[in-house]
């Protein structure tokens, strides 16, 4: 019975399994990365929206039913408002840990009902060890359950039976030290936190380009940027100049035995206005994505001010703007918002926040609509939202895919 409330606030866990995965999946996590955004920031800014409803479970739990034994049958000498910390702590640590499991998925549906299978069954542990007997029926005690701490679910399913009433507390709950659980379950947030940007990093996604499961311990020296040996240059002395500040080194890219992209071989010149034409599923988007880090190369690299995307995409998309061919915008933001955030995410000075954003919107004519949330925009109003995304805070590199598809003539021009 006293198991029921971890149970039920698994609910809400869900719904976060289910949003981080689906934003991997619509690519708005990688255009978020190409904007800026660092993957600690991404990682502190999701734990931090999702503690809101951790903070409300606990106020209702703690305050609206103190005492009320039908909710949960508190032990009378215990402190009835440390049912409604359990139950926010609990939701806290299991956050960072539902962000770890997400890695592993590309499904959120499939995400969310693994998740909740992780945080419920080992639940079932806990009833097993606490009612394990020995031949004679005499409780056994061996605190078996101090090996799995580090699940979240196992130092707050003690603590609940430790708060419960005597009727519902087994005599063995007693043989774990009550304080340890409490340090356990804080812990588990940020050892679950540092799990998931280390998984986050090293677990291969759809997009994105991962990182060496050493890269804790590289140096960082590879900041300075990588060129193209002579080597290379020679050989393709008719596509490269040596001076190009970007350059496609045999770039390729298969999905499954599928060669989408082959070879690509060529540079682009500084201050150039470069067009890649080509027929549906020639591989332009593909080749895009390449080249800002979104997808990995499976052969080949290209390097863009010297920086190579295989190895430094994070460096690549630090001077980018990229309007992508379908447009990734947040449903319940207006297009001023988007430009603010796409302002903020670039560090550009506060002070010119509003002088910038105004300038993007009068570019693309959206002006008259600032106020409108991205699904009250029309297409083409997406299009030139995107386009005004990508241009924000000058860029070194503009890379746009389609952006007057769905345009009306004028604002093509
Ligand atoms: N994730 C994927 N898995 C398998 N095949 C893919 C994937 N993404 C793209 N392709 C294939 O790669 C080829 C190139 O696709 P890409 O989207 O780069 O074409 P494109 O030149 O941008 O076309 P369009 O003009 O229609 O936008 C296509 O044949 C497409 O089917
Ligand atoms: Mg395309």
């Amino acid at each position: 019975m006293v198991l029921v409330i971890p149970g039920f606030l698994q609910i809400g866990q869900r719904f976060i399994l289910q949003q981080i995965v689906d934003e991997k999946r619509t690519k708005m996590r990688e255009t978020l990365r190409i904007m800026s955004l660092s993957q600690f920031n991404y990682a502190f800014s999701f734990f931090v929206t999702q503690l809101f409803p951790a903070i409300v479970a606990g106020v209702v739990l703690a305050f609206g039913f103190q005492g009320d034994t039908k909710v949960f049958p508190m032990d009378p000498n215990k402190n009835s408002y440390l049912f409604g910390l359990a139950v926010f702590v609990y939701s806290v640590a299991s956050i960072p840990f539902c962000m770890s499991i997400s890695t592993l998925f590309n499904d959120g549906r499939l995400a969310n009902q693994v998740g909740s299978m992780l945080l419920f069954l080992p639940m079932l542990l806990v009833l097993y060890y606490l009612n394990q007997t020995d031949a004679d029926g005499n409780p056994t005690n061996n605190a078996t359950l101090y090996w799995f701490y580090w699940i979240p679910t196992i130092p707050s399913a003690l603590i609940f039976v430790h708060l419960a009433h005597n009727d519902y507390n087994p005599m063995k709950v007693s043989q774990y030290n009550e304080t340890s659980m409490w340090l356990a379950l804080v812990g588990n947030s940020f050892l679950w936190f540092m799990i998931y940007r280390y998984l986050d990093a090293i677990i291969p996604s759809e997009f994105g380009i991962q990182k060496h499961w050493l890269f804790c311990l590289k140096s960082s020296k590879k900041l300075a940027p990588v060129e193209l040996t002579r080597d290379d240059l020679e050989k393709n002395e008719n596509v490269f100049s040596e001076g190009d500040p970007i350059k496609f080194n045999k770039l390729t890219k298969k999905f499954g035995k599928f060669t989408a992209v082959k070879d690509l071989q060529f540079s682009i010149r500084e201050g150039e206005v470069f067009t890649f034409l080509g027929h549906n599923g020639a591989g332009k988007t593909t080749t895009i994505y390449m080249l800002t880090g979104m997808l990995k190369a499976s052969a080949g690299d290209a390097h863009v001010y010297g920086f190579s995307i295989n190895k430094e995409a994070d460096l690549v998309q630090k001077n980018l703007g990229l309007c992508q061919q379908f447009d990734i915008l947040y449903e319940n933001l207006t297009v001023k918002e988007h430009l603010e955030l796409v302002c903020e995410l670039k560090n550009i000075d506060p002070a010119n926040v509003e002088q910038t954003v105004k300038e993007a919107m009068q570019v693309v004519l959206l002006t008259e609509h600032s106020h409108k949330l991205s699904k009250e925009l029309s297409g083409g109003m997406k299009r030139k939202l995107s386009l005004a995304m990508a241009i924000v805070g000058n860029p070194k590199l503009i890379i746009l895919d389609e952006p007057t598809s769905g345009l009306d003539v004028e604002s093509r021009k």
